[in-house]
């Protein structure tokens, strides 16, 4: 069965680096969601596996057979690559029926007789439940109904890969989560590997073994969601997953024995402990180190031929910190200093109560029933809270707070990457 990689893929237009030098791996039967914000490079590197986009230079194998090499001049065509796509806007036939839709794509292959037919669209179609509408028209189902009719089309040929570019984004809130949870059935049933773009986290949180989170044609995560919620490579990882997003605070501080001291909510002074041992310093050593191989790698890259000078370097994202009266937050610059450091805290470790070492305002409070969402405000600065259970908060009540648990992380303020996760304390 087919493990899909990439080597050094890159598809420009001109300057304008649409994917940039993206080395990846996905696994045989891995459910793999590429995400990222408007214009990253999600369908572009999607087109490029499934050989519909050309790309630049690079090197793709599905299974065992090289589908792309710029080096060696292979360039296998779409349809011999045995890889099933639904598009964005997938559109079905107006004039043909559920079973004429489905049974398209296996009427022209020879290795179907009639009866074959028949029985495997009778088969995906209980899979995607819309057996009782085989012999409607497209325009007699509701938008989901025709979502799956598309789903089971695509299914219909076997394929041992699957690609999807945003396939559920047609559709309202509740029947987007209800396909969620299909796709996931859907995915283990047909032992196919998935390939998935999304803009939507939560779809990509949700859905996926590993995450591929891009920015600006960059790769800057491939992890399974869970670490690239807890453990988030930079602060564009850290905002870009969770829902609320996460707080960030600007610190100012210095290592301290086996933690960092540091400066937050203005004045308030607290000690960072690192999970795993390690301090600042060394760290930013690594980091030299690490920044230093990446040139010379670029340089080789440069000194080839052909290479053309990237126009887009800079990535638009900002990090912000949350202030009262400023929708979105306040856009935050990076620093030169190695004493600035970003602090992150999921809003799940925000704990209420009376014992608390930070005293804060309430802002707002939303309660959902199942858990609340509060605002604090300290000084000008808000941090978002989730406190699970019924709670009733009042505007303007005053409460005091701990950050808790040791899932809070240190970022670097200059490069935004980053240290390290650990615990906070009022020191
Ligand atoms: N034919 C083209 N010529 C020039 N630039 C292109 C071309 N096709 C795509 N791009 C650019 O490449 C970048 C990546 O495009 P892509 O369609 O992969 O984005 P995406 O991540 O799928 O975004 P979205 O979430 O909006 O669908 C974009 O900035 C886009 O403008
Ligand atoms: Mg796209």
């Amino acid at each position: 069965m087919p493990q899909i990689t990439l080597s050094h893929v890159t598809k420009r237009w001109k300057g304008f680096y649409g994917v940039d030098d993206l080395s990846m791996v996905i696994d045989d039967n891995a459910f793999v969601t590429l995400l990222g914000p408007s214009g990253c490079g999600k369908t572009t590197t999607l087109r490029m596996i499934a050989g519909l986009e050309t790309p630049t230079s690079g090197r793709i194998t599905i299974g065992d057979e090289v589908v792309f090499d710029s080096a060696a001049g292979i360039d296998v065509p779409p349809n011999r690559r045995h890889v099933g796509f639904l598009f964005q806007n997938y559109a079905l036939w107006p004039n043909m029926t559920v079973y004429q839709n489905i049974a398209f794509g296996l009427e022209n292959d020879k290795a179907y007789t009639r009866e074959m037919v028949r029985t495997r669209v009778d088969e995906v179609a209980d899979i995607v439940k819309i057996g009782p509408f085989l012999k409607r028209y497209p325009a007699e189902l509701s938008g989901g109904q025709q979502q799956r009719v598309a789903i089971a089309r695509t299914l219909a040929p076997k394929p041992a890969v699957l690609f999807m570019d945003e396939p559920l984004s047609n559709l309202d809130a509740k029947l987007r989560l209800e396909m969620r949870s299909e796709l996931q059935r859907l995915h283990i049933e047909t032992g196919a590997t998935f390939v998935y773009v999304t803009h939507d986290q939560m779809e990509a949180m949700t859905l996926a073994t590993r995450i591929c989170l891009m920015d600006n044609g960059v790769l800057q995560q491939y992890d399974a969601p869970l670490d690239v919620y807890h453990r988030p490579v930079n602060l564009f990882a850290a905002d870009f997953v969770g829902n609320p997003a996460i707080n960030f605070l600007n610190a100012t501080g210095a290592q301290d024995g086996a933690g960092v001291k540091l400066d937050i909510f203005d004045s308030k002074t607290v000690l960072f402990t690192p999970s795993a041992a390690m301090t600042v310093a060394d760290w930013y050593v690594a980091q030299a180190a690490a920044d230093q191989d990446v040139a010379e790698k670029l340089e080789v890259r440069k000194a080839a031929k052909g290479y053309v000078e990237k126009e887009n370097k800079e990535s638009n994202f900002r990090y912000r910190v949350a202030t009262a009266g400023e929708l979105g937050g306040t856009p935050q610059d990076f620093s030169d200093s190695e004493t600035d450091f970003v602090v992150g805290v999921r809003p799940e470790f925000v704990e209420i109560r009376e014992s608390g070492a930070f005293e804060a305002e309430v802002y707002s409070s939303m309660p959902t029933g199942m858990e609340t969402t509060v605002k604090l405000k300290i000084g000008e600065l808000l941090v978002t809270g989730v406190i699970f259970g019924p709670a009733i908060y009042t505007i303007g009540q005053r409460v005091r707070f701990d950050i808790d648990g040791n899932g809070i992380m240190l970022f670097s303020r200059k490069n935004g990457r980053l240290i390290a996760t650990g615990g906070l304390r009022s020191a």
